[in-house]
């Protein structure tokens, strides 16, 4: 238990006219928690708690959301903070290593990243092998676990083979979602340039051709790279999860990360960007002002979410939604970008802003309602979003399989059940089946 986090009076339980004491603790910011961890083996009694919501799965001193209050926060520092002065190779230090570089250290992590953004030659070949039109989030996956055949990890992960790790995937990221980017659309590879810092680098090898020139705009870059540090990391969501859970097994990084991108690509979680946008043209399409969708979003049975709305934790504005509002005013207000779309996400939220039915179940915009316009004016093909989305959580995800795999302990993610099924019976030899 981290000296940080204070015990409290144990907690009675009362089961069968018997009582059990249960430690409870309380963290740094008043998060109280009953230690369940001997629960079974003195009562033989399991909880159940579908989806999580009411179960801490670890300790962890990296990301603190409070969902009532609309707070999150990276090692401490508001996340509005850090997006309006920080840059995402910066905060991706802050994860990883826990506190903010001084100019040294951040020139050094700067230059890490970029030698370490190239490759293996070798791999451009799978690319071939995607059929065309493969979603993006399918080759990431792919190629991103093909990295321990290129990149074997050692039974005995030195600090240095770590780092490098570490380095690779934030930086490689960025070349995979590129490169088969440029392979779905039959342009030429446009390589990593140590001209280029880490968002302009992806942006250049995004869009840049050998026959084309490609003007950088500020405004442009500062947008994507602000998405990116928005997107860092988020605690205990169901992607970071799964990257524990793969993690707890001592899997290669490259499969621990692998076990992330798959859950992020799910429409409820960092598909969600996607869908959002897939909503806004479908209201657009149908010339409506989204009244008539919002109404199909309250009836169970159409099937429909407003999506980008709601959210496990927050309970209240995703701080993260704010400013991604701000910078799309600020984006899609430029000479030259008038997106439709954004007219219609207002009045998406202005609707459902004063709607019981999203007011009473505290449904507010999430992370995901305005993150894909600033996209689409960042002209990232929408089937990119959840891609976008992966190069942004990567050093949140890396940073726990750190914090878990340095841990005191690491215990194997195994949780119980209750069992529902058919008590026992015994095998019929098929002639005697019905
Ligand atoms: C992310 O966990 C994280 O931190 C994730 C994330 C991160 O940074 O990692 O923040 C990123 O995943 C953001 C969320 C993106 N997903 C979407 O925008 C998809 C649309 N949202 C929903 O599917 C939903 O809100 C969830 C999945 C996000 C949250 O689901 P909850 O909290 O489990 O809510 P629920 O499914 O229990 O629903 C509670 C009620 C239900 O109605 P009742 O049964 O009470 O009548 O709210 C309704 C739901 O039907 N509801 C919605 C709704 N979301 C919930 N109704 C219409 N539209 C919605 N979007």
């Amino acid at each position: 238990m981290n000296e940080n986090i204070k015990v409290l009076a144990p907690a009675i339980l009362t089961l069968e006219d018997k009582d059990y004491s249960l430690p409870t603790y309380i963290g740094v910011e008043g998060e109280k928690a009953i230690d369940i961890t001997k629960l079974r083996s003195q009562t033989g009694y399991v909880t159940l708690d579908d989806g999580y919501g009411n179960t801490g799965a670890c300790e962890s001193a990296i990301t603190y959301i409070d969902g009532e209050k609309g707070i999150l926060r990276y090692r401490g520092y508001p996340i509005e903070e850090l997006a309006a002065h920080s840059r995402f190779v910066e905060v991706a230090y802050l994860l990883l290593n826990g506190d903010l570089p001084n100019s040294d250290q951040l020139k050094h992590f700067s230059t890490h990243l970029n030698q370490s953004s190239i490759i293996h030659e070798d791999m451009h070949h799978f690319f071939s092998g995607f059929p065309r039109g493969s979603h993006p989030m399918g080759i990431l996956a792919t190629m991103v676990a093909s990295l321990s055949t290129f990149y074997p990890i050692p039974e005995e992960l030195d600090e240095a083979t770590e780092t490098q790790i570490v380095a690779n995937l934030v930086s490689q990221v960025r070349t995979i979602a590129a490169f088969s980017y440029k392979k779905s659309i039959g342009e030429p590879l446009v390589y990593p340039s140590i001209k280029y810092k880490y968002t302009s680098n992806f942006l250049n090898m995004m869009f840049a051709s050998p026959v084309r020139d490609y003007q950088l705009d500020p405004d442009i870059v500062d947008a994507i790279d602000m998405f990116l540090i928005l997107h860092a990391d988020h605690e205990q969501n169901c992607s970071t999860s799964s990257v524990r859970t793969a993690g707890s097994s001592l899997a290669n990084v490259y499969a621990v990360i692998t076990a992330g991108i798959a859950a992020l690509w799910g429409p409820r979680h960092g598909g969600a960007n996607q869908e959002v946008i897939k909503m806004l043209e479908q209201i657009h399409a149908e010339g409506g002002d989204g009244t008539e969708f919002i109404n199909q979003a309250k009836d169970k049975d159409s099937g429909r979410r407003l999506m980008g709305f709601g959210h496990r934790v927050y309970k209240n504005f995703d701080p993260r939604a704010q400013v991604l509002k701000q910078h799309c005013d600020k984006l899609l207000n430029k000479p030259g970008v008038n997106d439709p779309l954004l007219d219609i996400a207002r009045r998406l939220e202005e609707i459902a802003l004063k709607d019981d039915y999203f007011i009473s179940r505290k449904l507010y915009p999430n992370v995901d309602f305005y993150s894909g316009l600033i996209l689409r004016a960042a002209g990232i093909p929408t089937n990119m979003f959840t891609v976008l989305f992966a190069i942004g959580r990567m050093p949140g995800w890396l940073a726990h399989w750190r914090e878990m795999v340095h841990g005191d302990q690491v215990t194997i993610y195994r949780p119980r059940q209750i069992y529902m099924g058919e008590t026992l019976r015994h095998y019929q030899d098929i002639t005697q089946r019905t």
